[in-house]
């Protein structure tokens, strides 16, 4: 409860800040997506300072934490279903590259865009606050400093409203 918390009040802080400033665009023109032009269609643009990778101990910090945060999210009552037919190796290998990237540890994702990977999931924001707690467990366990850990939250925050349709 405590953490699905912490994370609205990232997502409300990120939200209110200049994450979306760039969608507004003056009128009759065709708003631009800045994710849709990231290099690596990892859904966020990558951090400069690496001192956050390194806090999460690198590529295999990460890999850790994307292993974990599937394992759990596979087996956690409130979500199971959604990833019933998922390819588990291929998600926490994804995972694990997106992370990279978005922390600006130079990993290339693979994967696909996240609103065309999420589409008719059904995915509610409960089930998104869901799998963020399982994230923030996954850093615990890795030992990911509380306040590091905001880094990646406020990295993933936006993609809520591409993840979420209900
Ligand atoms: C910011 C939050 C999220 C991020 C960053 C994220 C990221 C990803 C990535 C990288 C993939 C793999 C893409 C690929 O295979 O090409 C993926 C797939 C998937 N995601 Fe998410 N996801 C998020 C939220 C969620 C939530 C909340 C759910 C459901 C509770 C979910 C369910 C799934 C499932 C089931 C797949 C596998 C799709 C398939 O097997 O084809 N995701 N996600």
């Amino acid at each position: 409860m405590q953490k699905t918390f912490v994370f609205a009040a990232v997502a409300a802080f990120t939200l209110a800040g200049s994450a979306f400033a760039q969608d507004a665009a003056p009128a009759g023109e065709k708003p631009v997506d800045p994710y849709a032009q990231s290099p690596a269609n990892a859904g966020a643009t990558p951090l400069a300072d690496p001192a956050t990778f390194q806090a999460f101990h690198g590529k295999e910090g990460l890999a850790r934490i994307a292993n974990d945060l599937v394992d759990r999210s596979i087996a956690d009552p409130r979500i199971k279903d959604i990833f019933a037919t998922t390819d588990a190796p291929r998600l926490k290998r994804t995972l694990a590259e997106q992370f990279c990237y978005v922390l600006g540890g130079g990993c290339v994702y693979t994967g696909r865009d996240m609103a065309a990977v999420h589409k008719d999931m059904g995915v509610t924001n409960r089930d998104f606050n869901a799998l963020v707690e399982n994230l923030q467990w996954a850093m615990d366990k890795e030992g990911v400093p509380f306040a590091v850990q905001g880094k990646l939250l406020a990295k993933l925050a936006p993609m809520q409203r591409k993840v979420v349709e209900r």
